[in-house]
Protein backbone atom coordinates (compact mmCIF):
# COMPACT_ATOMS: atom_id res chain seq x y z
CA UNK A 1 0.00 0.00 0.00
CA UNK A 2 1.52 3.44 -0.81
CA UNK A 3 0.36 5.57 2.23
CA UNK A 4 2.63 8.89 0.74
CA UNK A 5 -0.70 10.03 -0.98
CA UNK A 6 -2.43 9.93 2.04
CA UNK A 7 -0.23 12.08 4.11
CA UNK A 8 -1.03 15.52 4.84
CA UNK A 9 2.38 18.10 3.24
CA UNK A 10 3.12 18.79 7.36
CA UNK A 11 3.93 14.97 7.76
CA UNK A 12 7.36 15.75 5.66
CA UNK A 13 8.65 17.99 8.13
CA UNK A 14 7.97 15.01 11.03
CA UNK A 15 11.42 13.88 11.60
CA UNK A 16 12.15 10.64 13.88
CA UNK A 17 13.94 12.26 17.11
CA UNK A 18 17.47 11.01 17.12
CA UNK A 19 16.97 10.10 21.32
CA UNK A 20 14.06 7.60 20.17
CA UNK A 21 15.64 5.67 18.00
CA UNK A 22 18.93 5.44 19.94
CA UNK A 23 17.28 4.71 22.79
CA UNK A 24 16.75 1.52 21.28
CA UNK A 25 20.54 0.74 22.23
CA UNK A 26 19.63 1.12 25.87
CA UNK A 27 17.94 -2.11 25.83
CA UNK A 28 21.08 -4.04 24.78
CA UNK A 29 22.55 -4.71 28.50
CA UNK A 30 26.07 -4.95 27.03
CA UNK A 31 25.95 -1.18 25.77
CA UNK A 32 26.28 1.53 28.59
CA UNK A 33 23.96 4.27 27.42
CA UNK A 34 23.94 8.01 27.88
CA UNK A 35 21.65 8.47 25.19
CA UNK A 36 18.72 8.48 27.21
CA UNK A 37 16.60 10.79 29.63
CA UNK A 38 15.30 8.83 31.51
CA UNK A 39 15.26 8.96 35.29
CA UNK A 40 17.22 6.67 37.42
CA UNK A 41 14.64 3.10 37.44
CA UNK A 42 15.25 2.70 41.04
CA UNK A 43 13.77 5.72 42.17
CA UNK A 44 10.38 5.14 40.53
CA UNK A 45 7.45 5.55 42.77
CA UNK A 46 7.62 2.11 45.24
CA UNK A 47 5.29 0.21 46.41
CA UNK A 48 5.06 1.35 49.72
CA UNK A 49 4.76 5.15 49.14
CA UNK A 50 2.14 4.03 47.36
CA UNK A 51 -0.04 1.81 49.70
CA UNK A 52 -3.47 2.88 49.62
CA UNK A 53 -3.41 4.89 46.12
CA UNK A 54 -5.89 2.06 44.54
CA UNK A 55 -7.97 2.72 47.61
CA UNK A 56 -7.88 6.50 47.46
CA UNK A 57 -8.53 6.10 43.56
CA UNK A 58 -11.73 4.22 43.83
CA UNK A 59 -12.77 6.32 46.92
CA UNK A 60 -12.65 9.33 44.11
CA UNK A 61 -14.34 6.71 41.68
CA UNK A 62 -16.91 9.54 40.26
CA UNK A 63 -13.95 11.68 39.27
CA UNK A 64 -11.29 9.45 38.70
CA UNK A 65 -12.57 7.09 36.32
CA UNK A 66 -14.47 9.59 35.16
CA UNK A 67 -14.38 12.65 32.25
CA UNK A 68 -12.62 15.75 33.86
CA UNK A 69 -12.74 19.24 33.49
CA UNK A 70 -9.43 20.59 30.89
CA UNK A 71 -8.05 23.01 33.11
CA UNK A 72 -7.53 19.70 35.53
CA UNK A 73 -8.37 18.56 38.78
CA UNK A 74 -8.89 21.69 41.08
CA UNK A 75 -7.41 19.73 44.36
CA UNK A 76 -4.30 18.93 42.12
CA UNK A 77 -4.33 22.32 40.63
CA UNK A 78 -4.02 23.91 44.48
CA UNK A 79 -1.18 21.59 45.02
CA UNK A 80 0.67 22.87 42.05
CA UNK A 81 -0.08 26.32 43.43
CA UNK A 82 1.41 25.62 46.78
CA UNK A 83 3.95 23.65 45.75
CA UNK A 84 4.92 26.35 42.67
CA UNK A 85 5.33 28.75 45.73
CA UNK A 86 6.75 27.05 48.26
CA UNK A 87 9.89 25.67 45.88
CA UNK A 88 9.84 27.97 43.06
CA UNK A 89 8.76 31.37 44.83
CA UNK A 90 5.98 31.36 42.03
CA UNK A 91 2.76 33.43 42.96
CA UNK A 92 -0.05 31.89 41.09
CA UNK A 93 -4.10 31.52 41.43
CA UNK A 94 -5.76 28.12 40.84
CA UNK A 95 -7.38 29.83 37.41
CA UNK A 96 -3.46 30.87 36.34
CA UNK A 97 -2.89 26.72 36.37
CA UNK A 98 -4.05 24.10 33.54
CA UNK A 99 -2.86 20.70 34.35
CA UNK A 100 -1.19 19.06 30.92
CA UNK A 101 -0.46 15.65 29.60
CA UNK A 102 3.30 16.05 30.31
CA UNK A 103 4.88 18.88 29.40
CA UNK A 104 5.39 17.97 26.12
CA UNK A 105 1.55 18.62 25.28
CA UNK A 106 2.24 21.95 26.75
CA UNK A 107 4.92 22.76 24.09
CA UNK A 108 2.54 21.38 21.38
CA UNK A 109 -0.08 23.85 22.40
CA UNK A 110 2.52 26.58 22.82
CA UNK A 111 3.26 25.88 19.27
CA UNK A 112 0.07 26.12 17.97
CA UNK A 113 -1.66 28.81 19.46
CA UNK A 114 1.15 30.97 18.97
CA UNK A 115 3.07 30.02 15.67
CA UNK A 116 2.36 31.25 12.33
CA UNK A 117 4.05 29.90 9.28
CA UNK A 118 7.56 32.08 9.16
CA UNK A 119 6.70 33.80 12.12
CA UNK A 120 9.89 34.26 14.70
CA UNK A 121 10.61 32.26 17.81
CA UNK A 122 13.89 32.70 19.56
CA UNK A 123 15.64 29.58 20.89
CA UNK A 124 18.76 28.54 22.38
CA UNK A 125 22.05 27.23 21.42
CA UNK A 126 21.48 24.12 21.91
CA UNK A 127 18.11 23.26 22.64
CA UNK A 128 15.74 20.63 23.98
CA UNK A 129 14.88 18.56 20.85
CA UNK A 130 11.28 17.48 21.25
CA UNK A 131 10.44 21.41 21.67
CA UNK A 132 12.07 21.92 17.92
CA UNK A 133 9.97 18.83 17.00
CA UNK A 134 6.76 20.38 17.87
CA UNK A 135 7.18 23.97 16.93
CA UNK A 136 8.42 22.29 13.34
CA UNK A 137 4.91 21.49 12.67
CA UNK A 138 3.94 25.37 12.68
CA UNK A 139 7.12 25.93 10.37
CA UNK A 140 8.76 28.85 12.11
CA UNK A 141 11.59 31.12 11.35
CA UNK A 142 13.96 30.40 14.66
CA UNK A 143 16.64 32.56 15.45
CA UNK A 144 19.36 30.68 17.90
CA UNK A 145 21.11 32.41 20.41
CA UNK A 146 24.29 31.27 21.75
CA UNK A 147 24.76 30.48 25.32
CA UNK A 148 28.00 30.13 27.64
CA UNK A 149 28.18 28.72 31.24
CA UNK A 150 25.67 31.49 32.27
CA UNK A 151 23.17 30.84 29.75
CA UNK A 152 21.57 32.26 26.89
CA UNK A 153 23.75 35.18 25.83
CA UNK A 154 21.03 37.94 26.54
CA UNK A 155 24.03 40.54 24.89
CA UNK A 156 23.39 38.78 21.71
CA UNK A 157 20.09 38.37 21.87
CA UNK A 158 19.40 42.50 22.39
CA UNK A 159 21.63 42.62 18.91
CA UNK A 160 19.33 40.21 17.86
CA UNK A 161 16.13 42.00 18.40
CA UNK A 162 17.24 45.42 17.55
CA UNK A 163 18.12 43.76 14.24
CA UNK A 164 15.09 42.17 13.55
CA UNK A 165 13.06 45.35 14.87
CA UNK A 166 15.00 48.04 12.40
CA UNK A 167 13.61 44.87 9.65
CA UNK A 168 9.60 45.42 10.97
CA UNK A 169 9.99 42.01 12.51
CA UNK A 170 8.57 40.94 16.42
CA UNK A 171 9.34 37.35 17.95
CA UNK A 172 6.29 36.07 19.10
CA UNK A 173 8.19 34.18 22.08
CA UNK A 174 11.70 33.00 23.45
CA UNK A 175 11.86 29.48 24.27
CA UNK A 176 14.10 28.65 27.31
CA UNK A 177 14.92 25.87 29.57
CA UNK A 178 16.83 28.09 31.89
CA UNK A 179 17.73 25.93 34.35
CA UNK A 180 19.72 22.60 34.18
CA UNK A 181 19.18 22.81 31.17
CA UNK A 182 18.66 19.99 28.47
CA UNK A 183 20.84 19.09 26.44
CA UNK A 184 23.50 21.34 27.78
CA UNK A 185 23.09 21.18 31.78
CA UNK A 186 23.67 25.29 31.74
CA UNK A 187 21.97 27.47 34.03
CA UNK A 188 20.78 31.21 32.91
CA UNK A 189 22.69 33.69 35.49
CA UNK A 190 19.79 36.09 37.90
CA UNK A 191 21.47 38.80 36.17
CA UNK A 192 20.04 37.13 32.62
CA UNK A 193 17.19 36.19 33.42
CA UNK A 194 16.58 40.00 34.62
CA UNK A 195 17.68 40.71 31.19
CA UNK A 196 15.73 38.34 29.14
CA UNK A 197 12.44 40.05 31.09
CA UNK A 198 13.69 43.68 30.39
CA UNK A 199 13.92 42.85 27.24
CA UNK A 200 10.55 40.74 26.32
CA UNK A 201 8.60 44.15 27.82
CA UNK A 202 11.12 46.40 26.10
CA UNK A 203 10.64 44.68 22.14
CA UNK A 204 7.01 43.15 23.33
CA UNK A 205 7.46 39.47 23.24
CA UNK A 206 6.88 36.31 25.27
CA UNK A 207 9.05 34.32 27.05
CA UNK A 208 8.27 30.07 27.27
CA UNK A 209 10.14 29.18 30.59
CA UNK A 210 10.28 25.31 30.52
CA UNK A 211 11.50 24.23 33.58
CA UNK A 212 11.17 20.24 33.83
CA UNK A 213 14.38 20.37 35.67
CA UNK A 214 14.50 23.37 38.58
CA UNK A 215 13.36 21.14 41.71
CA UNK A 216 16.60 18.89 41.47
CA UNK A 217 19.26 21.07 41.41
CA UNK A 218 22.17 19.93 44.16
CA UNK A 219 23.35 23.32 46.02
CA UNK A 220 22.05 25.30 48.62
CA UNK A 221 21.20 28.33 46.52
CA UNK A 222 18.14 28.80 45.48
CA UNK A 223 17.39 29.38 41.37
CA UNK A 224 15.11 32.17 40.95
CA UNK A 225 12.18 31.55 38.11
CA UNK A 226 11.96 33.89 35.66
CA UNK A 227 7.98 33.78 36.01
CA UNK A 228 8.98 34.61 39.78
CA UNK A 229 10.03 37.94 38.51
CA UNK A 230 7.33 38.47 35.94
CA UNK A 231 5.63 41.56 36.40
CA UNK A 232 3.41 41.85 33.18
CA UNK A 233 2.55 37.83 32.18
CA UNK A 234 4.84 37.65 29.92
CA UNK A 235 6.01 34.19 30.79
CA UNK A 236 4.12 31.07 30.11
CA UNK A 237 5.78 28.63 32.92
CA UNK A 238 6.10 25.02 32.44
CA UNK A 239 6.92 22.36 34.66
CA UNK A 240 6.13 18.36 35.21
CA UNK A 241 5.77 15.88 37.40
CA UNK A 242 8.02 13.55 35.24
CA UNK A 243 11.41 14.14 36.55
CA UNK A 244 10.26 14.03 40.57
CA UNK A 245 7.77 11.55 40.61
CA UNK A 246 7.14 9.61 37.40
CA UNK A 247 7.12 10.30 33.60
CA UNK A 248 4.95 7.35 33.30
CA UNK A 249 1.83 9.19 34.94
CA UNK A 250 2.12 12.03 31.85
CA UNK A 251 1.33 15.14 34.39
CA UNK A 252 3.10 18.13 33.70
CA UNK A 253 1.65 22.22 34.45
CA UNK A 254 1.37 25.09 33.53
CA UNK A 255 1.34 28.79 34.78
CA UNK A 256 0.40 31.63 33.01
CA UNK A 257 -2.19 34.32 33.26
CA UNK A 258 -5.74 33.86 33.51
CA UNK A 259 -6.41 34.80 29.70
CA UNK A 260 -3.54 32.51 28.61
CA UNK A 261 -5.10 29.50 30.57
CA UNK A 262 -8.12 30.15 28.63
CA UNK A 263 -6.93 29.54 25.32
CA UNK A 264 -4.81 26.93 26.29
CA UNK A 265 -7.51 25.50 28.00
CA UNK A 266 -9.52 25.53 24.44
CA UNK A 267 -6.63 24.02 22.41
CA UNK A 268 -6.02 21.49 24.89
CA UNK A 269 -9.62 20.80 24.79
CA UNK A 270 -9.25 19.72 21.09
CA UNK A 271 -6.31 17.59 21.84
CA UNK A 272 -7.28 15.09 24.80
CA UNK A 273 -10.33 16.35 26.30
CA UNK A 274 -8.06 16.39 29.74
CA UNK A 275 -5.22 15.15 31.32
CA UNK A 276 -6.24 11.40 32.28
CA UNK A 277 -8.45 11.90 35.67
CA UNK A 278 -6.65 8.73 37.04
CA UNK A 279 -3.38 9.57 36.46
CA UNK A 280 -4.18 13.14 38.36
CA UNK A 281 -5.21 11.33 41.01
CA UNK A 282 -2.15 9.53 41.72
CA UNK A 283 -0.25 12.86 41.34
CA UNK A 284 -2.65 14.40 43.34
CA UNK A 285 -2.29 11.19 46.04
CA UNK A 286 1.44 12.11 46.18
CA UNK A 287 1.16 15.33 46.94
CA UNK A 288 -1.19 15.57 49.62
CA UNK A 289 0.56 12.07 51.33
CA UNK A 290 3.77 14.07 51.25
CA UNK A 291 5.35 11.64 48.94
CA UNK A 292 7.18 14.20 46.35
CA UNK A 293 8.39 16.70 48.51
CA UNK A 294 9.92 13.32 50.59
CA UNK A 295 11.48 11.91 47.40
CA UNK A 296 12.78 14.86 45.90
CA UNK A 297 16.24 15.40 48.43
CA UNK A 298 16.66 11.67 47.66
CA UNK A 299 16.27 12.32 43.96
CA UNK A 300 18.71 15.12 44.38
CA UNK A 301 21.14 13.29 46.87
CA UNK A 302 21.39 10.46 44.23
CA UNK A 303 21.79 12.69 40.90
CA UNK A 304 24.26 14.73 43.12
CA UNK A 305 26.53 11.33 43.76
CA UNK A 306 26.01 10.41 40.30
CA UNK A 307 26.85 14.30 38.32
CA UNK A 308 30.13 14.06 40.65
CA UNK A 309 31.36 10.46 39.23
CA UNK A 310 30.49 11.32 35.99
CA UNK A 311 32.25 15.14 36.49
CA UNK A 312 35.25 13.42 38.19
CA UNK A 313 35.76 9.99 35.33
CA UNK A 314 35.90 13.21 32.71
CA UNK A 315 38.65 14.51 34.39
CA UNK A 316 40.61 11.32 35.53
CA UNK A 317 39.83 10.06 31.44
CA UNK A 318 39.16 12.72 28.68
CA UNK A 319 42.10 13.46 26.69
CA UNK A 320 43.10 17.35 26.72
CA UNK A 321 41.40 19.62 24.49
CA UNK A 322 37.85 18.33 25.35
CA UNK A 323 35.62 20.60 27.40
CA UNK A 324 32.52 20.02 29.44
CA UNK A 325 30.06 21.42 31.29
CA UNK A 326 29.45 21.44 35.44
CA UNK A 327 25.49 21.64 36.25
CA UNK A 328 24.28 22.35 39.60
CA UNK A 329 21.41 19.77 39.21
CA UNK A 330 19.41 18.29 36.46
CA UNK A 331 20.50 15.42 34.43
CA UNK A 332 22.72 15.94 31.88
CA UNK A 333 26.62 17.16 30.75
CA UNK A 334 27.42 18.59 27.36
CA UNK A 335 30.89 17.68 26.39
CA UNK A 336 32.84 19.37 23.35
CA UNK A 337 35.41 17.74 21.50
CA UNK A 338 37.80 19.32 18.66
CA UNK A 339 36.33 21.02 16.20
CA UNK A 340 37.04 18.58 13.18
CA UNK A 341 35.47 15.89 14.98
CA UNK A 342 31.81 14.48 14.16
CA UNK A 343 30.03 12.83 17.13
CA UNK A 344 27.07 11.45 14.50
CA UNK A 345 29.78 10.40 12.68
CA UNK A 346 31.65 8.27 15.62
CA UNK A 347 28.14 7.38 16.96
CA UNK A 348 28.35 3.62 15.45
CA UNK A 349 32.17 2.52 16.26
CA UNK A 350 30.99 3.86 19.88
CA UNK A 351 28.28 1.26 20.35
CA UNK A 352 29.44 -1.10 18.14
CA UNK A 353 33.26 -1.56 18.98
CA UNK A 354 33.02 0.32 22.32
CA UNK A 355 29.67 -0.27 23.67
CA UNK A 356 29.12 3.06 24.90
CA UNK A 357 26.23 5.55 23.54
CA UNK A 358 25.48 9.34 23.68
CA UNK A 359 23.15 11.59 21.89
CA UNK A 360 25.37 13.37 19.13
CA UNK A 361 24.95 16.73 19.42
CA UNK A 362 23.97 18.51 16.03
CA UNK A 363 20.59 17.84 16.30
CA UNK A 364 20.01 20.40 19.08
CA UNK A 365 20.94 22.85 17.31
CA UNK A 366 18.67 25.20 14.70
CA UNK A 367 21.85 26.50 13.10
CA UNK A 368 23.88 23.21 11.77
CA UNK A 369 26.65 24.15 14.27
CA UNK A 370 27.45 21.68 17.04
CA UNK A 371 28.79 18.84 15.33
CA UNK A 372 31.32 17.85 17.53
CA UNK A 373 29.26 18.42 20.58
CA UNK A 374 27.56 15.21 22.56
CA UNK A 375 24.82 15.36 25.53
CA UNK A 376 25.83 12.56 28.11
CA UNK A 377 22.84 11.48 30.51
CA UNK A 378 24.24 10.97 34.49
CA UNK A 379 20.52 9.65 35.60
CA UNK A 380 19.96 7.28 34.43
CA UNK A 381 23.49 4.54 34.73
CA UNK A 382 24.57 3.52 37.60
CA UNK A 383 27.62 4.96 39.18
CA UNK A 384 29.69 1.63 38.00
CA UNK A 385 28.71 1.99 34.46
CA UNK A 386 29.62 5.70 34.48
CA UNK A 387 33.13 5.41 35.45
CA UNK A 388 33.30 2.51 32.66
CA UNK A 389 30.98 4.18 30.13
CA UNK A 390 33.04 7.05 30.40
CA UNK A 391 36.65 5.35 30.51
CA UNK A 392 35.30 3.35 27.18
CA UNK A 393 34.50 6.63 25.96
CA UNK A 394 37.16 8.70 26.17
CA UNK A 395 39.49 5.93 24.40
CA UNK A 396 37.19 6.38 21.32
CA UNK A 397 37.76 9.68 21.29
CA UNK A 398 41.32 9.50 22.41
CA UNK A 399 41.54 7.02 19.02
CA UNK A 400 39.64 9.79 17.26
CA UNK A 401 42.51 12.19 18.26
CA UNK A 402 45.15 10.28 16.97
CA UNK A 403 43.51 9.99 13.60
CA UNK A 404 43.08 13.49 13.12
CA UNK A 405 46.29 14.91 14.68
C1 LIG B 1 13.31 20.57 28.61
C2 LIG B 1 12.22 19.57 28.63
N1 LIG B 1 10.96 19.97 28.41
C3 LIG B 1 9.93 19.11 28.42
C4 LIG B 1 10.14 17.76 28.65
C5 LIG B 1 8.96 16.84 28.59
O1 LIG B 1 8.58 16.46 29.84
P1 LIG B 1 7.23 15.67 30.13
O2 LIG B 1 7.62 14.31 30.54
O3 LIG B 1 6.59 16.44 31.24
O4 LIG B 1 6.40 15.70 28.90
C6 LIG B 1 11.43 17.28 28.88
C7 LIG B 1 11.68 15.86 29.09
O5 LIG B 1 12.76 15.36 29.05
C8 LIG B 1 12.49 18.22 28.87
O6 LIG B 1 13.77 17.83 29.07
Amino acid sequence: MDYEKFYASRVSIMRPSDIRELLKWSLDKSVISFAGGLPDPKLLPKSFELEGCFEYLMAKNEYAFQYGETEGVGELKKEVVRFSKKYGNIDANENQVIITTGSQQALDIISRLFIDKGDYVIVELPTYLAALQVFNLSEPRYVGIQMDEKGMRTDILEDKLRELKSNGILPKFVYTVPTCQNPSGTSMSIDRRKHLLELASKYDFLIVEDDPYGYITFGDEKVERIKAMDKEGRVIYLSTFSKIFSPGLRVGWVIASEELIRSIAIAKQGMDLSTSPVSQYIALFAMEKGIIEKRIPIIVGEYKKKRDVMLQSLESYMPSETRWTKPIGGMFIFVWLKDMLDTKLMLEKAIKNYKVSYVPGRSFFIDGSGRNTMRLNFSYPSEEQIREGIRRLSNLIKEEYGSTS
